[in-house]
This record gives structure tokens, C-alpha cells and sequence, in this order.
């Protein structure tokens, strides 16, 4: 295909307002990504950044915000009169900044989310074969309900006659089983010529791209239909429900293509795993785990069940074990995590190290093989090799006011329910006796004790008795 003849329009200017929500529809997610961000990136593949035009009007500065890091252009489309109109806006782009027209324009809908390039290609490479004016892209789907259904002028033929929106279906129409994917071809100055015929007399008083179709071929124009080879690739998200099934299709694609990879995945129906996540060869995914974001988990890793990891990087034997929440971690080889830990963001969790029952850190370096295993807190600290934490020991890393940090050399030992009090240094193999409040430099060696004295009083059990008889 030669790109250079094609230029690409995405409509996400509607509402959406069959999924009663205050974000605009495009903006919602599947597979943890907003639909127009899946669409772009199909997009992206085929053409330019500069030459996608993104038509944008609802919330439109919401829009913008979420996929200007693509490098995409935009299109205001101020009042959103229909589909129709959204192509208008771009036909007044091109007349007010003097543009050069493309020869061809692909057309993707916003919230049809799981197209793939390899689609797009075809469809492009099949409009230019076929000499048409417009090209459709259809399927036949299980259920056509609610979608626009293309109309072949005989069947088995390319040839369409029109393309009839669910609402104008004659009762003989009903049946119609191919339906309009929101996804177009068209010869730019064919299109731009019959947008100004459009008008508003249809059920939602709005200009219908859709009625592009009929105006061709009365012109004598040639309007073909393409159906794809998958039906879930062109499946729109009108609705909440619509929305989600998309969801679990794309999850379970990205489960099917790890798989692929060498990684087991338990039940996967029950896994929430990202689009962009990489997980290598020969790790262990048991049910209902969530990977999400960018993570990058490494091989021979065991992510138990109810984790949930979110942009974090682990390497590789490492063991998560049931019910941890990470977020922006990274976790060296053989680490030992869990079960109920939580790594918030910065967290570095040296080779070997274990992190375990209840423990929180954030902002925090674990070195290699250190142990914090049971009902710790440590935030804004940097903690050396081969160091225990003791159970219950925490980093008073906050004065009301700032954060503050604490340092443990190689080699310390914090007995159980010390309190660090920030900043404070405690050097390579010194000892923290259990118990202790420590609140300045520990030299390296020492040992701190920071706790009162013990008192014993003999036989006054005895004596409290004998004086309660009395
Ligand atoms: C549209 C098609 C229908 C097709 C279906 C496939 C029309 C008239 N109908 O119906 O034949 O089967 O898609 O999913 O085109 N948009 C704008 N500006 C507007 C209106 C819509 O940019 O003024 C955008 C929306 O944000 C959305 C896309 O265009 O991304 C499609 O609009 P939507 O209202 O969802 O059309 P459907 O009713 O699904
Ligand atoms: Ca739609």
C-alpha cells in the first residue's frame, strides 16, 4: 500500500450517551487503555502520525489531553450533528488551512477498539483494487441488532446499494444480517462531494455518514462491501456491557498470546491482564491475579492468586505470593514477596530479598537478601545487604510537616518493634535491641538499645492478692 495516498480520519467527537457516563465514551478503557488510544495505535500502523486526524468535540479538551502524546493531528467538531458532520469538519479543515487533500481517507469509528492493522491494510488494498469510491468494511456478527446493515445490490456480489440505519430497517430489512463496521474507505473528493448533500431526515435528526453510501451509487459511483474475517474485531462499545465484553475479548487475547509464549496462566478467565504486559517464558500465573500497565514480569516467577500488580518490573524466579499489591515496583531475581505485602511506588527490592506478611514500603531500596518478613512499614529509606528487619519494626519517616530519610548499612539487625525515627543513619552491622526508639546515628558495630529499663518487683502478685482478701 502506498501510504502517501492515504490519510486517516477517527470520529470521536460523540457523547456516548447510551453509557449514561460523564467521561466521554472514547476515553474509556478496555484491556486497561481508552478505546481511542487502541484505535490510534491500529492507526499508527498504517500511516503517519500527521496523517491521522483525530475529530474530536465532546469534552474535547479531555480528548485532546489523553492522545496528543501521539503526535496525532486534531479537528473540532464543535456541536456533534452525527457522523456525517464529523466528516464535514475535516472537508472545512482542508478548505480553511489550504491542506493538501488525500487521495484516499480511511475512516475508524472511536469505539470500534479492536481493529487490527492487518484489517485496515486490506481493506485499504482492496479499495484501491477495486476502484471504488467507497469501501466498507462489514461482518455478520450473531446478533446484527442495533448496528447500520449494509445492502449488497446481489448477493455475493461486491456491490452495495445502501447502507440502512437499525431504526430505518423495514420489516422485510430486518433480517439483514451484514453489518456496517464504522470503518471506511473512501476516494477523498468523492466523499467531500456528497457530504454537502447530507440531510437530517432520519430518526436522530443527525447527517449520517452512512447515507454517503446511497448518494455514490446514485451518482453511478462504485460502492463496495469488504467483510472481515473476524466479527470481535469490528464489535462497537455503545454501552457499558458492550464495552465490557470487548474487555474480556481483548484480556483473554493478550492471556491466549502469553500463553503462546510460554507462560501458564490458571484459569485465565478470571486473570485482568493489560494489553501491553510482557511476562516471560516458564512463570506462573494463578487465578484471579490483576498484571497491569506497563509490568514486566521475568521467567520462572509465581504470581499467586488476588495480586494485583500495576507498572511494576520483576525479574526473573520471583515469588509473589497470595494477595499483594504493587505499584511502580521493581523486584530483583529470586525475591520472596508477600503474602499481603504492599510495594507502593519506588520501591527496589534487592536480589533474594523477601518483603512478607503485611509489610508496606514505598520509596524504599531492600538491599540484596535483606528480610523485612512480618508487619513492617519503611518509607523513605535506603536499607543495605543482608539486613533483618524485625517483626513490627517501622520508619517514622514523617514529622507532620516533611519526609524524612533513614539509612541502614550492610549487615544491621533491627530488633522487633524498634521505631526509626527519620533521619537518622545506623551503620554497616550494628544492632537495634528489640523494642528500641532510635533517634540518633548508631555507629557501625554498636549496639543501640533505646528502651527503659525493665523493673522487677518479687512477690507482688502475692501481695496484691493478700491485700484484695483483706
Ligand atoms: C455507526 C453507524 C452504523 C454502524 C456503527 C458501527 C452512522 C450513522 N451509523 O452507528 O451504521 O453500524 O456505527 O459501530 O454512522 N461521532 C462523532 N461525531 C458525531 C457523532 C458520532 O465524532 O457527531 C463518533 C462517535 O464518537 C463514535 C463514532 O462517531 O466514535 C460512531 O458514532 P455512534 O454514535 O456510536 O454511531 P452508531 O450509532 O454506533
Ligand atoms: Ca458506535
Amino acid at each position: 500500500m502506498d501510504n502517501a495516498r492515504f490519510a486517516i480520519a477517527i470520529m470521536a467527537a460523540g457523547k456516548g450517551t447510551r453509557l449514561k457516563s460523564k467521561r466521554p465514551k472514547v476515553l474509556h478503557e478496555i484491556g486497561g487503555r481508552a478505546l481511542l488510544l487502541h484505535v490510534i495505535a491500529a492507526a499508527k500502523t498504517v500511516v503517519a502520525a500527521e496523517d491521522i486526524y483525530c475529530i474530536v468535540g465532546h469534552e474535547a479538551e479531555r480528548v485532546r489531553a489523553a492522545a496528543a502524546p501521539t503526535g496525532v493531528r486534531f479537528v473540532l467538531q464543535a456541536e456533534q450533528r452525527g457522523t456525517g458532520h464529523a466528516l464535514q469538519q475535516l472537508k472545512t479543515h482542508f478548505v480553511a488551512t489550504g491542506e493538501a487533500v488525500p487521495e484516499n481517507l480511511l475512516v475508524l469509528s472511536g469505539d470500534v477498539p479492536l481493529i487490527r492493522p492487518e484489517t485496515i491494510r486490506a481493506l485499504c488494498e482492496g479499495h484501491l483494487r477495486e476502484r471504488a469510491a467507497m469501501t466498507i468494511l462489514t461482518a455478520v456478527p450473531p446478533d446484527p441488532t442495533g448496528y447500520g446493515r449494509v445492502l449488497r445490490a446481489v448477493p455475493g456480489g461486491a456491490e452495495v446499494t445502501a447502507i440502512v440505519e437499525q431504526k430505518a430497517l423495514k420489516p422485510e430489512q430486518m433480517g439483514a444480517p451484514e453489518i456496517n463496521s464504522g470503518i471506511y474507505c473512501f476516494r477523498t473528493a468523492a466523499l467531500f462531494e456528497k457530504l454537502d448533500l447530507l440531510s437530517t431526515d432520519n430518526a436522530h435528526g443527525e447527517y449520517y455518514l452512512t447515507d454517503v453510501a446511497a448518494l455514490l451509487v446514485a451518482d453511478g459511483q462504485r460502492v463496495v462491501a469488504v467483510q472481515g474475517d473476524s466479527v470481535d474485531e469490528v464489535l462497537g462499545a455503545n454501552t457499558i456491557a458492550e464495552m465490557m465484553h470487548l474487555d474480556a475479548a481483548m484480556r483473554l487475547a493478550t492471556a491466549r498470546r502469553l500463553m503462546s509464549e510460554g507462560v501458564t496462566i490458571f484459569r485465565p478467565e478470571t486473570c485482568v491482564i493489560d494489553a501491553e504486559v510482557e511476562v516471560a517464558a516458564d512463570t506462573i500465573i494463578e487465578p484471579y491475579v490483576q498484571l497491569l500497565g506497563a509490568t514486566r514480569i521475568g521467567p520462572d516467577c509465581r504470581i499467586r492468586s488476588y495480586s494485583v500488580i500495576q507498572s511494576s518490573t520483576l525479574g526473573s524466579g520471583v515469588l509473589v505470593r497470595n494477595g499483594c499489591v504493587m505499584d511502580s515496583a521493581e523486584i530483583a531475581d529470586g525475591a520472596v514477596i508477600g503474602p499481603y505485602a504492599h510495594l507502593r511506588p519506588e520501591s527496589r527490592i534487592g536480589e533474594g530479598a523477601h518483603v512478607g506478611n503485611f509489610v508496606e514500603t514505598k520509596k524504599v531500596t531492600l538491599g540484596k537478601g535483606s528480610k523485612a518478613n512480618h508487619l513492617n512499614y519503611l518509607g523513605d529509606a535506603t536499607i543495605g545487604d543482608g539486613v533483618n528487619i524485625g517483626a513490627g519494626a517501622i520508619t517514622c519517616n514523617y514529622d507532620g510537616v516533611s519526609k524524612h530519610q533513614t539509612t541502614i548499612g550492610d549487615g544491621v539487625f533491627v530488633g522487633s518493634d524498634s521505631t526509626l525515627v527519620a533521619p537518622v543513619t545506623v551503620h554497616d552491622g550494628a544492632y537495634i535491641a528489640a523494642g528500641s526508639c532510635i533517634t540518633e546515628e548508631v555507629p557501625a558495630g554498636a549496639l543501640a538499645l533505646g528502651r527503659s529499663r525493665q523493673v522487677i518487683k518479687e512477690g507482688w502478685a502475692a501481695a496484691k492478692k493478700a491485700a484484695r482478701k483483706s
